[in-house]
């Protein structure tokens, strides 16, 4: 593994090696602190877009590991705009071990990883957000001590989040269904690569209707309607969105202790309740938190 761009890259024991090493640093680190391996080494957090979560989980996970990171705000880069992507990469990696982006566009994540000489981590692009997916698999494994056989039910728009947990479920055996609104799911092409990657008889299931894929659900999961770079179609998508509201009457058709989850930032009041986002089936925080734990395995393994 050079680069992190895409679940769709890795084997599902690669997968396996990093949420080990990834449960074991989260270990670590509560009993005290992380051993520093990662003293030395430098990571760019290079953004075209806002961020909490990803910004500051990556930064604190080099500063956990002796590491050191910098935040690049768009403005600062143009990445693109003021220099081509390719320079921005042959320049940047010949001073860091690394470099965590997030872009609008998944050829910018590509290009940048074609011409870096350090490895490349996809931050989130228009296609996908690889680092959420980990964390997410991650923390399904945590709370329920297996993958296998399990449910994911994704309601709400098939977005970026939604392709990479589809891939990262079934590459660990677990069960995919998505409900979205007619013209909002993941494409038929995307469905299908998802299939390719099934281990252990894992479906993949496309419906418009919201109950469908929450029935025996062990994991409910969904994002906001509109993504960043989609502003301009918050009020369409206002419109046909609502029937894929994850609340309560929704969550009841699960099973009893099936987890709730969103990658956050959380529209509350539109795509979940703040009944259900605060509930006893809401792992958001926890969620949340894992973001560092996941990705510290994943800077461990590439930096
Ligand atoms: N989930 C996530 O990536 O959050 P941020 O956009 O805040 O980084
Ligand atoms: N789908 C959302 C995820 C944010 C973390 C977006 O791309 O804006």
């Amino acid at each position: 593994m050079k680069h992190f761009l895409s679940i769709a890259d890795l084997t599902p024991d690669q997968l396996y090696n990093l949420l080990d090493l990834g449960l074991q640093l989260k270990q670590e680190w509560q009993a005290g602190g992380n051993k520093p391996r990662l003293q030395g080494k430098s990571l760019a957090l290079l953004f075209q877009k806002p961020s909490l979560r990803t910004r500051v989980s990556f930064e604190m996970g080099m500063v956990h590991l002796g590491g050191y990171a910098f935040y690049l705000s768009p403005n600062e880069v143009k990445m693109g705009g003021r220099e081509s992507i390719p320079d921005v990469a042959r320049v940047l990696s010949s001073y860091v071990d690394g470099i965590m982006a997030r872009v609008f566009a998944h050829d910018h994540i590509t290009s940048l990883a074609e011409y870096s000489s350090v490895p490349v981590i996809n931050g989130l692009s228009d296609y996908n957000h690889p680092a959420q997916a980990l964390t997410d698999v991650f923390t399904i494994l945590e709370a329920k001590g297996k993958t296998t056989g399990l449910k994911v039910a994704y309601v709400g728009d098939g977005n970026n989040v939604a392709r990479s947990l589809m891939f990262a479920a079934v590459k660990l055996g677990m069960h995919f269904s998505i409900a979205s609104p007619p013209g909002f799911t993941l494409t038929a092409a995307d469905l299908d690569l998802g299939r390719s990657f099934s281990v252990d008889g894992a479906d993949v299931e496309a419906t418009t209707d919201a109950k469908t894929a929450v029935a025996d659900a062990d994991v409910i999961y969904t994002d906001v309607w509109t993504s960043m770079g989609q502003e301009e179609e918050t009020a369409r998508r206002l419109q046909v969105f609502p029937p894929y509201q994850v609340n309560q009457q929704l969550v009841s058709l699960a099973h009893p202790d099936c987890l709730v989850m969103h990658c956050l930032p959380a529209h509350r009041g539109e795509e979940i309740t703040d009944e259900v986002a605060d509930g006893p089936n809401s792992v958001l925080f926890t969620q949340a938190e894992n973001r560092l734990h996941a990705q510290k395995a994943l800077l461990v393994t590439l930096l």
